[in-house]
């Protein structure tokens, strides 16, 4: 057992040491003001406690010097703070281009992930060691949230949107996976791993046959765009998104993460969020020149399948664009 003190738990992310220090930094200043506060309040107190029942204290007047002093003090520090923490939060919220995009369903109440290549796993999560990873994330039912204390990574995972967090992990090992956001009975056992390995190994476990992931014909196993195509497959939605003139429905190539017209003139980008919307919602915003013939297909279609579907779009418009977000 391991009874070292320590003040946080482990950091094993790129960014976990810029999180600490601002947290450091943000409780030292605290503290400072805290404890000198309280001293010069007893002081005081003290120092100018009424001495006789007759003496009648000198009316204080102001103090320019003192005023400006303690006004331009704290309004540096609170500046710095602002600096500081926005540099840390663009850290954090800006994944890198070269992230690798891993999908998120929470549920009451377990994790389920899906990777690109077709593995998914439930209550796991492995990642390599020194790549990003970019997970898009959502709820089937109630609001969860992702921690994983040791990446400083938490974030809430809200039915009906998609929310998005990254970290690069920089140390094998396995670390705590956790809902941070009360979420029913069995909250407090909606928890998992994050497994670090090595590249190479990580490269072995993505390339075993899915355990859960049916393999196709020639044993090999299918990625997510190909259980997407089956998706898109089971739904029929081919019958009106097909190549050619005169189709009910708008083409799917080349559309995702680029931009479209809609019927009132405005653009949008066809993004996840955009596409889910679409799906589930198809008259929210339609495509300009199409008429409103797509049945809204909320309540039919999962949030995983949603998820294949928009993979499978996504391999429509070719691996160029989407390493281009
Ligand atoms: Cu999910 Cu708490």
């Amino acid at each position: 057992m391991n009874l070292n003190f320590r003040l946080f738990p482990e950091a094993a992310s790129s960014f976990a040491g810029q999180i600490d220090a601002l947290y450091i930094f943000l409780c030292a200043v605290t503290v400072f003001f805290v404890v000198a506060i309280f001293a010069i309040v007893v002081y005081f107190a003290v120092r100018y406690r009424r001495k006789s029942a007759d003496e009648v204290p000198d009316p204080v007047e102001g103090n320019t010097l003192l005023e400006i002093t303690w006004s331009v003090i704290p309004l540096i520090i609170v500046m710095i703070m602002f600096a500081w923490g926005t540099r840390v939060f663009l850290v954090v919220r800006r994944p890198p281009a070269n992230a690798t995009p891993v999908y998120v369903v929470g549920k009451q109440w377990m994790w389920k992930i899906q990777h690109p290549n077709g593995r998914s796993e439930i209550n796991e999560l492995h990642v390599p060691v020194g790549q990003p990873i970019r997970l898009t994330m959502t709820s089937e039912d109630v609001i969860h949230s992702f921690f994983v204390p040791a990446f400083r990574v938490k974030m809430d995972v809200v039915p009906g949107r998609y929310s998005s967090a990254w970290f690069e992990a920089t140390q094998e090992g396995s670390y705590q996976l956790l809902c941070a956001e009360y979420c029913g009975t069995s909250h407090s056992k909606m928890r998992g791993k994050v497994i670090a390995l090595s590249q190479a190994e990580y490269q072995e476990w993505l390339d075993e046959v899915p355990a859960s992931g049916a393999p196709a014909a020639g044993g090999e196993a299918l990625t997510m765009a190909d259980m997407g195509a089956a998706v898109f497959e089971q739904f029929k939605c081919g019958t009106c998104h097909m190549e050619k003139s005169g189709a009910l429905g708008p083409s799917l190539h080349g559309i995702y993460n680029h931009e479209i017209e809609l019927v009132d003139g405005s653009m949008v980008v066809a993004d996840d969020a955009y596409l889910r919307e679409s799906i589930l919602n198809s008259q929210a915003s339609l495509v300009k020149g199409y008429g409103p013939v797509m049945p809204p297909y909320a309540g039919q279609i999962d949030e995983q399948q949603i998820l294949l579907l928009i993979e499978y779009i996504k391999s429509l418009s070719g691996s160029d664009e989407a390493h281009g977000e």
